[in-house]
Order: structure tokens, then sequence, then C-alpha cells
């Protein structure tokens, strides 16, 4: 046995909640980190430190993270390159009334990486550059409408089909969207109403695996109707390969969005792309005072040299086989209800809604996932639910036998729970909320 079980105490972090609670509506910023989305009271809800694949709560407990905030530590913790890095940086300055000498190094080494990357422009967030990326496309061919398929983010354009209090709802005409894997719902979309969409915007891999020639199915629909091409890369880039799902698939788009990944962490995101198209950008209004900030630039040109001359997509391909490999034999064995979706450099780990050939209820799915989530953490596993699990450059063989081996345990015991009808009796909390749900 490697793993040990042991109680965890979240005192200092139960206190931090309440204190937080006071000042920061919904504790914190970002949907897919806040308690209810894990296992509320039995998860450790503030990490204070991390290294590596490691992280340590407030409370001193220890874990190997497979969250990884949520996907853009690809190099693992204070990767040492890229610590280094930021601290040169930092004692040169953080940001400039003139344009520092970093921004073109890094676009010219994303050149040099990405297919598609001919130019770019860089922002700071995802659903940012998926916006920026919009507007280029609709100048471009003068445009409006945007077919969509994945997840781009909580600005009001993209929000406005899942989430769409508090937005316009006008907006709603706009973005259409259409299903992975399945052409014929795009073709409709833009065979409805020929000449009117300016992009058509998709994540190439999210938790399902495209089918032969999907994409560049995609790719061909999107031209023959006049449309732009949009990689939505912000999960994919510099983890499928260091060029992304484009190069990795082989389906080069006229633009491209990236974010997490770029700088291992530091807020950067960028839009690539075909010059033509890039050049739009100074045509339309497209500025924002932090997109030359330095330390994160110089964090981008440490990682993207760390990925060109280190086999490290290679290694999160090889930690996501032997994870999903270990976890679906188990799962399989247990009968309980999750399976392996998308790719395993990326894998989503699902509910699978049935026990024993018998449908679950709402409440017992989600027992299941509390349960899971709480047990692993006892087992120093950080996991999460509805969501992709991301393996890093620092994850090791014995991180991922670690995982395996506490899933192997939690997953019998919850089988056991499962099949003798006990398992809201085994969860503490009632009324659990279902959380931000991402796939
Ligand atoms: C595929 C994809 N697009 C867009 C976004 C939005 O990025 P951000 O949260 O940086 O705005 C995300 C974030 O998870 C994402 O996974």
């Amino acid at each position: 046995m490697i793993t040990q079980k042991r109680k965890l105490n979240f005192d200092k972090a139960l206190a931090l909640a309440s204190r937080a609670q006071q000042f920061i509506p919904g504790i914190t910023q970002t949907a897919s980190k806040r308690p209810e989305a894990f296992a509320p009271g039995a998860f450790p809800d503030f990490i204070e430190r991390a290294q590596g694949s490691r992280v340590w709560d407030v409370d001193g407990n220890e874990y190997i993270d497979f969250v990884m905030a949520c996907g853009p530590v690809t190099l693992g913790y204070c990767y040492p390159e890229v610590d280094h890095a930021i601290q040169t940086q930092l004692a040169r300055g953080i940001i400039f009334s003139r344009p520092g000498a970093l921004e073109a190094e890094v676009a010219e080494l994303l050149a040099e990486i990405v297919p598609s990357a001919e130019m770019t422009r860089f922002f700071k967030g995802g659903a940012e550059a998926n916006s920026a990326a919009l507007r280029l496309a609709r100048a471009f061919t003068g445009r409006t409408r945007v077919a969509s398929c994945g997840y781009r983010g909580w600005h009001d354009q993209w929000a406005v089909v899942h989430t769409p209090r508090g937005i316009p709802h006008c907006l709603a005409e706009l973005i259409h969207e259409f299903k992975y894997n399945d052409l014929q719902s795009l073709e409709t979309l833009l065979e409805n109403d020929p000449h009117q969409f300016a992009a058509v915007i998709i994540d190439p891999v999210s938790a399902e695996t495209p089918q032969e020639n999907f994409l560049r199915g995609v790719q061909a629909l999107a031209h023959k109707h006049g449309a732009l091409l949009i990689f939505d890369e912000i999960v994919t880039g510099f983890r499928l390969a260091p060029g992304g799902a484009q190069a990795y698939f082989g389906v080069t788009p006229d633009l491209a969005v990236f974010a997490k990944g770029i700088a291992n962490g530091m807020p950067l995101s960028a839009v690539v792309g075909r010059r033509d198209v890039m050049q739009m950008a100074t045509q339309v209004f497209m500025t924002l005072t932090y997109g030359d900030e330095q330390l994160s630039l110089a964090a981008a040109r440490a990682t993207l040299n760390v990925l060109r001359t280190q086999d490290v997509c290679g290694h999160i391909w090889r930690a996501g086989r032997r994870l999903v490999q270990g976890v679906k034999q188990i799962i399989e064995e247990t009968g309980t209800p999750f399976a392996f979706r998308g790719v395993e450099a990326m894998p989503a780990f699902v509910a699978t809604q049935q026990f024993a050939g018998k449908p679950l209820t709402g409440e017992e799915q989600n027992c299941a996932w509390y349960y899971l989530l709480a047990e692993l953490a006892q087992h120093g596993i950080l996991w999460r639910k509805h969501s992709l699990i991301l393996p890093s450059y620092s994850h090791t063989e014995q991180d991922i036998d670690r995982a395996v081996e506490a899933m192997g345990y939690v997953l019998s015991d919850l089988r056991d729970l499962l099949a003798a009808g006990k398992l809201r009796q085994a969860v503490p909390v009632t009324d659990l909320p279902i959380g931000f749900k991402r796939l």
C-alpha cells in the first residue's frame, strides 16, 4: 500500500471561508474553484503553497493535485525555469510606458511552434481572447453570426446561451451552437442563414475525441460558407502537442486562441492566426493596458522554450495514459457509475448515472461525486467532478500510481455503499449543490 488514508482537519479553512464570505460574493472568483464545485466541508477550499505536482492547504495537509489550477500549470507548480524568468524580469520592471522587448520575441516563438501563428495579439484571459478573435473575424468577413461548439468563457456574447441572467437577450440571436462530432448540425446552421456567419469556433477536443475527419469537415464547411475557422485551444494548446491540437490533428485554423499553458499559470492569452486576418487588429478597436505586461511574457518565453526543447507533451500523454488505464480498470471492476471520455492528455471522468443496471437519482449521483472527492482527499489526492483531469510535466509515475491505488480503495467502498443502499448516510451534507458544470 502506497497511499495512507488520514482524517483531514480544515479549521483554518473554515475560518477563512467565513471571512471570505463577508467580503467576496461567492468566496472566490473562479466558478469551478468554489466550495460547491467539490465536496463542501470535506475537501480543501484554500491552498497555501504548491510545488511540482503537490499542493498544501492552509491547514497544512498535502495532496497530489490533478486539477492543476484548472489547466494552466502544464509544467507543474513553481517550475524552476519559469520562476527564474519571472524573478529576473521582476527586477527589471513589470510594465513600461513603451513596449518592452519581450512581446515580439514571444510572438516570434509562437510563430515557430504553432502552425497557424503567423501573427499574434496578446490578452489576459481566455474569454477575452475568444471575444477578440470573433471581432477580428467579424471585421474581416463583414458578417455577424458565429457558430460555436463548446465553452468560451463568461463574456456576454458567449455566456448568453447557457447563463443568460444579466445579459441582453438580443445577443442570443448572433450565437448558434452546433454539436461535437455532428457535421450535419453545423451544416444545417450555415445553410439556414447563408452569408451570415463570420466564424465557426470550436475547441478541437473537449470531453470527446474528434471522429475521423471531423475537424477537417468543420474546416471545409466553414470555408464553403465563407466563414473563418477558429480553434479555441485554451485547454488543448501546449498540452496535446507543443503546437496544440492543430499540430496534433494536422488541421490549421484561420485563427486560434491560446491561454492556459502558455505561461505556466501567469495570466496571458493570445489570438494567433493568418496574417491577412490578424492585420485587421490595426483597423478594429482592440487595446488593453496589460497586454504587454512583462512578467507573464517572460514566463511565456521560458515555458515555450521548455516546450520546444523537452518532451513535455509526450510526458503528459504518458502520465494520462497510465492514469486512464488504471482508473478505467477500477471503474470496470467495481461497476461504479463513472466513465472515461476524451483523450488521455486531458481525460474527463464523467458520471454515467447508472449502478448495477438501475438508474441513479440526481441526489445519488451527487452523493457519489461527494464521496469520491472527499475520500480521495483523505488519501491525499485532489480530483474534480464534471470536468477535465489535467496531469502535468511534474507528475511522476509514482504520483499516478498513488492516485490509481487511492481510486481502488475509494471506488470499492463506494460500490459496497451503493449496493447496500447506504451511500446517503455516508455523506454528511444534505441539499448538495450541483456546482459549476464545465462539460
Ligand atoms: C475551452 C475554453 N475556452 C475558454 C475558456 C475561458 O477562459 P478564461 O476563464 O481564462 O476566461 C476556458 C476556461 O476554462 C476554456 O476551457
